[in-house]
């Protein structure tokens, strides 16, 4: 199958293109798009057997649900069972990037939700998403556009590069914003749950939630996320966290490898000049860290770095996330 991409003004995308990506997903078939967090691959989330093209694109495992995707508040009600909690953390954050944990209505298969009675919502904010959801009239079921377990997709042409001849359409809106995965919030347990972090923090929720829960970044036995116990995001190289201070040895000890090494601007000086770097921003940035993870974490792939030595991030605020998949990426 040949993958035909149409390069979209992210701001004020070809209503012809959506149109005809529109028809593809009423069809039955999938489409990838951008997101303000990552790119997405979707598909009508009413239609099992789409659904199923997804899984099959992505090489994901059938027990780990997907998330779906709505243009309107209003739209919550048709796939969920929502109560003021959730009306209420919707209406402060949507369009943006956080999914809402619900009990699921029938109208969603089981395909989408592998099984479990809750379902994941979330409304993007993108405008090509927003716009594609609107010009198919359906909810969207759209996990991350990557093969699965490798670093989700910031731009095009990483999904290109996981996904051609897989898909029959690819929306290019250029990268994204935030660059890492909405955070999963679980509404169904009494005290609310941040299942992954994301760029909303618990600290942002706790004013209209009151108490907020953190899952724990290792995976339990029996993860409330099912996606908890995929390696997820890595690379093919061994991932080596350090310090800010411990760059510099960590260097040292893996030199004979020719490492990657990934860190803030300011932190090069610290590393000899014969050092690959990747640097992804200025101290502190954390908005710029989030952003260029992935695609550090994929042009490692592509200098075939056996190590890469990454330089962690203080876990406040976006560092939490950025903390989380670091470490899932390590094991
Ligand atoms: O930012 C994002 O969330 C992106 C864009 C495309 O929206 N999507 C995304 O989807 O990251 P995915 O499939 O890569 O990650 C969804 C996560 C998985 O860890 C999955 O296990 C969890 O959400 N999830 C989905 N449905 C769930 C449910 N009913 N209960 C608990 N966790 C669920
Ligand atoms: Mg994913």
């Amino acid at each position: 199958m040949e993958t035909i991409v149409y390069q979209l003004d992210a701001l004020n995308p070809d209503q012809a293109c959506l149109d005809q990506a529109a028809a593809l997903l009423k069809e039955g078939q999938v489409v990838a798009f951008p997101t303000e967090t990552v790119y997405g691959l979707g598909a009508v989330a009413t239609n099992a057997e789409a659904v199923a093209k997804i899984f099959q694109a992505k090489g994901r495992p059938a027990d780990n649900p997907l998330i779906v995707h709505i243009a309107q508040i209003q739209e919550l009600e048709e796939i969920a069972y929502a109560d003021q909690r959730a009306y209420q953390v919707a209406e402060a954050f949507w369009p943006g990037p956080l999914t809402l944990i619900l009990p699921k209505k029938d109208v969603i298969p089981e395909a989408v939700t592998a099984g479990l009675s809750t379902v994941a919502v979330r409304m993007p904010a993108h405008p090509i998403a927003q716009a594609l959801i609107k010009a198919t009239g359906a909810p969207i079921a759209a996990p991350s556009a990557n093969i699965s377990g490798k670093p989700s997709p910031t731009q095009a042409q990483h999904v290109l590069d996981d996904l051609a001849g897989k898909i029959p359409l690819l929306l290019d809106g250029g990268t994204v914003e935030i660059g890492l995965e909405s955070t999963v919030l679980d509404l169904c347990s009494v005290i609310p749950q941040i299942l992954r972090p994301g760029k909303i923090t618990a600290q942002e929720l706790t004013p209209l939630l009151g108490r907020v829960l953190q899952a724990p970044s290792q995976a339990p036995l029996q993860p409330s996320c099912p996606g908890m116990k995929y390696a997820h995001y890595a690379p093919q190289g061994q991932i080596i966290l350090s310090q800010t201070g411990q760059l510099s040895q960590a260097w040292q000890k893996y030199r004979q490898e020719n490492p990657c090494v990934i860190c803030w601007e300011e932190s090069s000086q610290l590393l000899p000049e014969e050092a690959n770097l990747i640097i992804l921003g200025h101290r502190g940035d954390y908005t710029a860290y989030a952003k260029n993870l992935f695609t550090a974490l994929r042009l490692c792939d592509t200098c075939q770095a056996s190590y890469i030595i990454i330089e962690e991030v203080a876990e406040e605020g976006l560092g939490v996330a950025i903390m989380n998949r670091l470490r899932k990426a390590t094991r």
